[in-house]
């Protein structure tokens, strides 16, 4: 087997929440490795300074402004891209509220993004790699929140908690047609959707995250890039079904 294990050069990728923090830094590294990066979001100010700062680094990417909940939109830039190799299914959004405070709008909200857009996303992909008979990869984005319980997240962990047995079930399926599925569990990253958080309890569980962690810091969106480049390139061939768990080594939660 060949050794350029992080060499992407003509394989193309499809990014998901690629306008911001981690979607933001995995497409950029997928790019730098020699992938054309076709960068799906719905923040479409955020999608062009992405696509710009891949371009401007002599990268390739284009971008498709989209709504991961709309599977049409997304089957239109599986199309668009032509062939997809891998995608990173990374946008997802946050939501708190104790269980009975909870509404049907919020569960409903989360599960649609944070899993049917992921769902959508993996069949449109997996189709068009089945398709042109290639092997390819499918890293998914998951959370620290689906190994403990955490007061406040039940829409979201119980809505990543169904991605890793997507990711699961998905790897067992799509195995025979050589496409690998894994997903990528961080722990607490440093970004926008972090920064959202009310202050207080930001910089609560910011050090709380990073005084757990025998590192003693929390994540940046490059430390979680890098885990998406590794599971999207041939380094990882004999790896699927798998939950990568970037988290400074945390072992208990917060
Ligand atoms: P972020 O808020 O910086 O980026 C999320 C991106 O997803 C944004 O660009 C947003 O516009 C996009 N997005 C949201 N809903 C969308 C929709 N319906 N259609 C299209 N795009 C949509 O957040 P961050 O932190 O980069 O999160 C990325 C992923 O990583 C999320 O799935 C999140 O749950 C997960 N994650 C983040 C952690 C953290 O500590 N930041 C920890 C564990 C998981």
């Amino acid at each position: 087997m060949a050794l350029k294990a992080y060499d992407l050069t003509g394989r193309s990728a499809l990014v998901t929440g690629a306008a911001s923090g981690i979607g933001r830094a995995s497409a950029l590294l997928l790019a730098a490795a020699g992938a054309t990066v076709h960068c799906a979001d719905r923040d479409e100010q955020g999608l062009h300074e992405t696509t710009a700062l891949i371009t401007e680094a002599g990268g390739a990417a284009r971008p498709h402004p989209l709504d991961v909940t709309d599977r049409s939109r997304l089957a239109e830039a599986v199309a668009a891209a032509g062939r997809v190799d891998i995608l990173a299914a990374v946008a997802g959004i946050m939501h708190r509220s104790t269980v009975l405070e909870t509404r049907d709008e919020d569960l409903d909200r989360v599960l649609a993004v944070n899993f049917k857009g992921v769902l959508y996303a993996c069949q449109e992909a997996a189709r068009a790699m089945i398709a042109a008979g290639t092997p390819g990869s499918i890293v998914t984005m998951a959370s620290g929140a689906v190994d403990a319980a955490h007061a406040g997240l039940l829409c979201y962990s119980a809505a990543k908690a169904a991605v890793v047995q997507l990711t699961r079930t998905l790897a067992t399926e799509l195995g025979p047609h050589s496409i690998r599925v894994n997903a990528v569990a961080p722990g607490w990253i440093r970004t926008p959707m972090t920064d959202r958080h009310d202050a207080t309890l930001r910089h609560r569980t910011e050090a709380a995250m990073a005084g757990a962690s025998p590192l003693g810091r929390v994540g940046e969106p490059e430390d979680i890039a890098h885990a998406v480049l590794h599971l999207a390139s041939d380094a990882s061939a004999f790896t699927t079904g798998q939950i990568l768990r970037p988290n400074g080594g945390v072992l208990m939660p917060w």
